[in-house]
């Protein structure tokens, strides 16, 4: 899969630049606030159908605009394809691929695929389980058909169910109502999440293998509310949901919200045994990113048959020499697109697309 040209008007700092990468490793380079990260943001917006970092679409639109336009050309294993939306300060989106509306991010999510690492991730195994559970979630949305619906309905059932918990007197019959749907959409995503990790696993112990010339033995685990879920089919997880959310409903009714469910659960890291999140060091813990983030480009490749675009923002810096060779040699035909302030020093390829960004304008140098 590979971005091919993307325009922009009144999109964040933008406003109006088309731009046409090259099919290799991409550089946007520049000095801060200048529009480096913008340039990501757009192209994973046809990814996800959202911001990487923005709680609203509101905020992609430039502050001196009703509203702002992305389109991007791509090309995938078939053939060429495009992807345009309109954000609005006052209406829905509306998003076209090929100039056929989609009307929800289900109908958009895995035609464009991305492995997105940016500073944030850099806390991935140390900060608290959420950005764990994201990650995981983006990664499986853009290869398991169906997930993403999922998802949507998991949180709205828990949204449904804290607003009863809220309530002076909850009625229990719906509350009752609520756990069994919540258990049947949940049992679907903890497979799924215990699935994909098992995979993810197996390919990045293979690189941290390969980085640590063979000193480091990287494992992961899911950590399920329902104990260890792994061999478990889809009904015994269902069923253990059941007996987990009845068990935990006096605290439900005490706490008020819902505290039995996949949006609490959690992802593990070690190495040699122990507990990265414990007794890795700052270098480790973000080697251990970098295994997972190669390994998501890897297993996106042999899920869906085509390379994602792996969009890294300003994270070369973040590690030394021989590891800035290892993700740029690793990655062969996959399209890179990397932004820094500093081009030189990330010995990038001869062929490097280089585009220089200054105060909301891009161009191809
Ligand atoms: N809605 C908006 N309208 C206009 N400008 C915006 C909007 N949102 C963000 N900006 C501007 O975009 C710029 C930030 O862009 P971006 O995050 O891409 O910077 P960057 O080049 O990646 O910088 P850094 O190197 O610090 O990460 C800032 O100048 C910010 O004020
Ligand atoms: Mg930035």
């Amino acid at each position: 899969m590979k971005a091919l040209h993307l325009g922009l008007t009144n999109f964040r700092n933008y406003i109006q630049q088309e731009l046409t990468f090259g099919d290799g490793v991409n550089v946007v380079y520049g000095d801060n606030a200048q529009g480096k990260t913008n340039i990501l943001e757009a192209v994973y917006f046809f990814a996800m159908g959202k911001s990487i970092r923005a709680k609203r679409d509101i905020e992609l639109i430039n502050h001196n605009a009703d509203s702002a336009k992305i389109s991007l050309e791509f090309s995938d294993s078939m053939r060429t394809n495009i992807l345009e939306a309109e954000l609005f300060r006052d209406k829905r989106k509306q998003i076209t691929a090929n100039e056929v509306p989609i009307r929800k991010n289900s109908e958009l999510v895995r035609r464009f695929n991305v492995v997105y690492f940016g500073p944030e991730y850099l806390g991935l195994v140390k900060e608290g389980p959420s950005i764990r559970r994201k990650n995981l979630d983006v990664l499986i949305s853009q290869i398991k058909p169906g997930y993403i619906s999922s998802l949507t309905e998991m949180k709205r059932i828990v949204e449904s169910k804290n607003s009863i918990l809220k309530m002076d007197n909850p009625n229990l019959t719906l509350l009752g109502i609520m756990n069994e749907k919540l258990a049947a959409v949940s049992a679907n995503i903890i497979i799924y999440r215990s699935l994909f990790l098992d995979k993810i696993e197996r390919l990045a112990q293979e690189i941290q293998n390969d980085i640590s010339n063979g000193a480091e033995k990287l494992e992961m685990k899911y950590k399920s509310c329902i104990g260890n879920v792994c061999g478990m089919d889809l009904k015994t997880i269902e069923d253990a949901l059941i007996n987990k959310i009845k068990e935990s409903q006096a605290r439900e009714l005490n706490l008020r919200e819902t505290v039995v469910g996949p949006h609490r659960e959690d992802i593990e890291f070690f190495v040699n045994g122990y507990e990265a999140k414990t007794y890795a060091s700052q270098g480790q813990q973000k080697t251990i990113v970098m295994a997972e983030k190669l390994a998501e480009v890897a297993l996106m490749n042999s899920e869906t048959g085509d390379m994602p675009v792996l969009l890294l923002d300003d994270i070369m810096s973040e590690f030394d020499k021989s590891r800035r060779e290892y993700i740029l040699g690793d990655i062969g035909k996959t399209q890179i697109i990397i932004t820094c302030t500093d081009v030189d020093g990330l010995n990038v390829p001869e062929d490097t697309c280089r585009i220089y960004v200054e105060n909301g304008r891009a161009e191809v140098v």
